[in-house]
C-alpha cells in the first residue's frame, strides 16, 4: 500500500516536474511562435499583440528626439518655479525614487490640496496612447501644459509659467542648444519636457531576460504565473503587447458610482455612456513599485488586486448607477472581467510574475537649476 501510494505521487511528482520544463523551454526559447497559445476574448483578438520586450521608443515628427531637447525637458520637469509658488516641479509628483510617481494615494500639489487619482508613473508613457487614466491628453505635447495649469497641481497659467523662465538667464543657453535659438515658448516647453519623458523607458526587467533565453532567469512560481497570466488569468484580453497595455479603456468595476469617491472616467472625456467608469488600461511593466494600485490608488497590495479580479470585479449593487448633470448612467463592467476562481497559489504565482516586470530603482541625479 505504502509503496503504491509512494508510486503515485512520484508520477504526479515527475509528471509536473517535466510540465513545468516544458513551459520553462518554450517561454525561454526567445520565439514566442513556440509559446502555449494565449486563452482570449475573441473580442479582445483585434487589440491584441502578444507580451514581449519594449519596442524602440519613436519620436514624433514634428519633435524628433535630441540630447540636448531632453537635458532641457529634464531640467524643467525638475523645476519648481513652473508652479505657482515656485515649490512644486512635475518630479514632486513623479519621483524617481518612488519609481516616477509619488506612492501616494491622491498626490498633494498647490497650497497642499490633494488631487482626485493616483499619480502614474511617467515610465514608458512614451507607449501610452492617449495619455491619463480618462485619456484627456492626446500626445505627451499636450499634456505637459495641463499640470501646471492645474489648479490642484502647479496652479500657474502657462504664459506667466513661460515668462517666469523666459526671465531666467541660464535657461537661454539650454533653449539655445535645444532649439537653435534662445527664444523661450510655451510650445518649446512643451516639446522638451516631452523628450525627455520618452526617454525614461525600463530597462531590461527579469522577464526580458527569460524570454530571451536565460531559462534560469525564472522560479517555478513566476514560470507559472507568466503561464496564467496568458491563460486561465485572462488578463491579456486587456493588459498584452510589450507595454502589458492594448491602450483601451475598460470598466473593470472600480468606477464607485452614486458613491464617495465616485469617477466617471472616460465618460467626462466623450460623454458616451457606455463609457461611463472606464480608465485606460495601464501598462505593468514596473507595477510593482508605483503602488497604491488604480486610478484612485483604492488597492493597497497587488495580492489585493489579483483577488479582486479572481472574484470577478465585484462591485456593490448600490454603486452602479448615479446621476450625473441630470443624465443617468450605470457602470457596465467588460465582458472580459468574470469569476476566475484562482486558487491561493495561482494568485500568489501570478504576484511573482508581475514583480518580474519591475526593474530597480534607478537614482537620478536632478539636474543644476538654472541661474
Ligand atoms: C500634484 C502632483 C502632480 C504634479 C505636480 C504633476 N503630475 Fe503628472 N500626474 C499626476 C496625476 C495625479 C496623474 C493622473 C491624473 C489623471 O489621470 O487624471 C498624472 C499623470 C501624468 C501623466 C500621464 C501618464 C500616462 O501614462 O498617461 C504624465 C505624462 C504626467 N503626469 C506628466 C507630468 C508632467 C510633465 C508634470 C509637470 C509639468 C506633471 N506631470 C506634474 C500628478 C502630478
Ligand atoms: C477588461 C480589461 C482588463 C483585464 C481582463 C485585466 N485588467 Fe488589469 N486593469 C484594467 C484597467 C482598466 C485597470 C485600471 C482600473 C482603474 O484604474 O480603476 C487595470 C489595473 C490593473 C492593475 C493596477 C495598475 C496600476 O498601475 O494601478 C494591475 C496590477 C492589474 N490591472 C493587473 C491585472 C491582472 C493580473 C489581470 C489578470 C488577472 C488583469 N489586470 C486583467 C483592465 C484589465
Amino acid at each position: 500500500m505504502q509503496n503504491c501510494l509512494n508510486t503515485r505521487v512520484q508520477k504526479e511528482f515527475r509528471q509536473k516536474s517535466s510540465f513545468l520544463a516544458e513551459l520553462r523551454a518554450l517561454y525561454s526559447s526567445g520565439d514566442p511562435s513556440k509559446w502555449p497559445k494565449p486563452i482570449l476574448d475573441p473580442d479582445a483578438v483585434p487589440y491584441f499583440s502578444e507580451i514581449g520586450h519594449l519596442p524602440e521608443v519613436s519620436f514624433p515628427e514634428d519633435n524628433p528626439y535630441s540630447a540636448d531637447k531632453a537635458l532641457l525637458g529634464k531640467t524643467l520637469f525638475f523645476d519648481p518655479r513652473l508652479s505657482r509658488s515656485n515649490q512644486i516641479a512635475c518630479a514632486s509628483c513623479h519621483d524617481p525614487e518612488l519609481g516616477w510617481g509619488d506612492n501616494r494615494t491622491f498626490s498633494f500639489g498647490h497650497d497642499r490640496q490633494l488631487g482626485i487619482r493616483n499619480a502614474m508613473t511617467i515610465m514608458n508613457s512614451a507607449y501610452a496612447k492617449p495619455l491619463f487614466w480618462d485619456g484627456r491628453a492626446s500626445s505627451l505635447e499636450e499634456q505637459s501644459h495641463m499640470p501646471i495649469q492645474d489648479e490642484r497641481e502647479m496652479g500657474e497659467h502657462i504664459d506667466i509659467a513661460t515668462g517666469k523662465i523666459a526671465k531666467i538667464n541660464g535657461y537661454g543657453i539650454l533653449f539655445e542648444k535645444a532649439f537653435g535659438d534662445k527664444t523661450v515658448t510655451k510650445d518649446r516647453i512643451a516639446k522638451a519636457i516631452a523628450t525627455f519623458e520618452r526617454t525614461i523607458k525600463s530597462g531590461t526587467a527579469k522577464f526580458d531576460l527569460f524570454i530571451s533565453g536565460k531559462a534560469d532567469a525564472y522560479s517555478d512560481d513566476e514560470l507559472m504565473g507568466l503561464h496564467l497570466f496568458r491563460t486561465k488569468a485572462q488578463c491579456m484580453n486587456c493588459h498584452n503587447s510589450g507595454y502589458f497595455s492594448n491602450n483601451r479603456f475598460e470598466n473593470v468595476g472600480t468606477a464607485l458610482l452614486g458613491e464617495t469617491g465616485e469617477d466617471l472616467g472616460r465618460y467626462l472625456v466623450t460623454k458616451k455612456p457606455e463609457d461611463a467608469g472606464k480608465f485606460r488600461v495601464p501598462g505593468l511593466r514596473e507595477a510593482a513599485r508605483t503602488g497604491p494600485w488604480m486610478h484612485n490608488g483604492s488597492m493597497t497590495s497587488l495580492t489585493e488586486v489579483i483577488q479582486f479580479y479572481s472574484k470577478g470585479n465585484p462591485e456593490y449593487a448600490q454603486k452602479r448607477s448615479t446621476v450625473h448633470e441630470g443624465i443617468t448612467l450605470n457602470s457596465e463592467k467588460s465582458t472580459f472581467v468574470r469569476l476566475l476562481d484562482l486558487t491561493d497559489q495561482e494568485i500568489s504565482q501570478l504576484e511573482a510574475f508581475l514583480r518580474t516586470l519591475t526593474t530597480k530603482t534607478e537614482r537620478v541625479v536632478p539636474p543644476a537649476l538654472p541661474k
